[in-house]
């Protein structure tokens, strides 16, 4: 059986991060099972930077967001020299499998080790919602509170003003945080890559909250890397009746204690990782699929199409 494992956070944290870190290392050594921490992603095992972790190394950081290990993103870790760098990092210290707390990016890296004879498991560490073999990443709960407490402010004083809130959020070309928040905050619109952009039609569906249904208000939540919120905040302004502000909720997103929700995913998913390094499994990534934790090869899992969110969407526009 596996003596000897790492545990590494990679690409943009998320909340949550560290309770999945809690989670391998406390079932790794209630199995017996010696766990490394391998700190800032892929740049920290081609350079060494890897410690011992120990239960008590993992003590009160449950409720702590951002990850205790440190994040980065490498783009030479693409290249198999630098690959090898790593591994051979791995060997010097007898480490023969590494959980990979991440995106996609970071399940490319994952897979690589894997195809080289380290095993990884890929837990799904991200705000974006963006990984298509799980219903929802760890940190995607967190980040939509963090919106739909912004957003539901944001209507306040829009109202009061008569304004429209032009709320652009992350996602990384994944509309999901913005449709959630949608459907959590009323929103009158919502523009994702899923949904597509066509600023006219926005302005004139706008129009018709103010004319025809008379609305104080009107917030549009739109994804980023769409349009240039400013901008188009004072189009609103200038062909609509409502003033038009743009707010950037940014880095915000990613910060923040998790919820309990995205606590006891990533323990859940902590605990699977392991298991299936265990019984010697690598090259999968864990996932939650109605309810119910899952694992599927990364491979498969990277060519998963992203869902259209149809039904949500669908919703969505019945309920505005
Ligand atoms: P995320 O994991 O959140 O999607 P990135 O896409 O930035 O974030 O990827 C994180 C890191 O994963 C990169 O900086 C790089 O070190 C590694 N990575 C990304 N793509 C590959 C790849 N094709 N092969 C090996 N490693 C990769
Ligand atoms: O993947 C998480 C994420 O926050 C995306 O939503 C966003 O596009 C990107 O990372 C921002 O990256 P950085 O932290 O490098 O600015």
């Amino acid at each position: 059986m596996v003596k000897r494992i790492g545990v590494l956070t990679s690409g943009g944290d998320a909340p949550g991060m560290n309770a999945a870190i809690r989670a391998v290392t406390r079932v790794a050594n209630s199995a017996g099972i010696e766990v490394y921490g391998i700190y800032d992603g892929y740049l920290g095992l081609v350079e060494g930077y890897i410690e011992p972790l120990t239960r008590s190394d993992v003590s009160d950081i449950i409720d702590r967001g951002g990850t205790i290990l440190g994040s980065a993103r490498l783009p030479e870790f693409k290249d198999p020299k630098v690959q090898q760098a790593g591994i051979h990092q791995l060997k010097k210290r007898g480490i023969e499998a590494v959980v990979v707390i991440g995106g996609d990016g970071s399940y490319r890296g994952a897979l690589a080790l894997s195809e080289q004879g380290i095993n990884c498991i890929g837990l799904p560490g991200t705000i974006d919602n963006d990984i298509t073999c799980t219903d929802f990443t760890i940190g995607f709960d967190t980040a939509l509170h963090t919106v739909v407490e912004a957003v539901d402010k944001l209507r306040d004083t829009s109202s009061s003003h008569h304004r429209c809130s032009v709320v652009e959020v992350m996602g990384n070309r994944c509309g999901d945080l913005a449709l959630w928040a949608g459907i959590a905050c009323g929103a009158e619109i919502v523009v994702t890559p899923q949904t597509g952009f066509e600023e006219t039609e926005v302005l004139e569906r706008l129009k018709e909250f103010d004319v025809v249904k008379k609305k104080r208000h009107a917030i549009v939540v739109i994804s980023e890397k769409i349009t240039d919120v400013d901008a188009f905040a004072k189009k609103v302004s200038l062909n609509t009746g409502f003033s038009g502000r743009a707010t950037v909720l940014g880095h915000v997103q990613r910060g923040g204690s998790p919820t309990p929700q995205d606590r006891v995913l990533a323990s859940r998913m902590g605990e699977k990782a392991v298991d299936l390094l265990i019984q010697g499994i690598g090259g999968q990534c864990v996932g939650i699929k109605d309810n119910q934790i899952i694992a599927v090869p990364i491979k498969e899992a990277l060519d998963i199409p992203r869902s259209s969110r149809k039904k949500l969407q669908d919703l969505f526009d019945r309920l505005v």
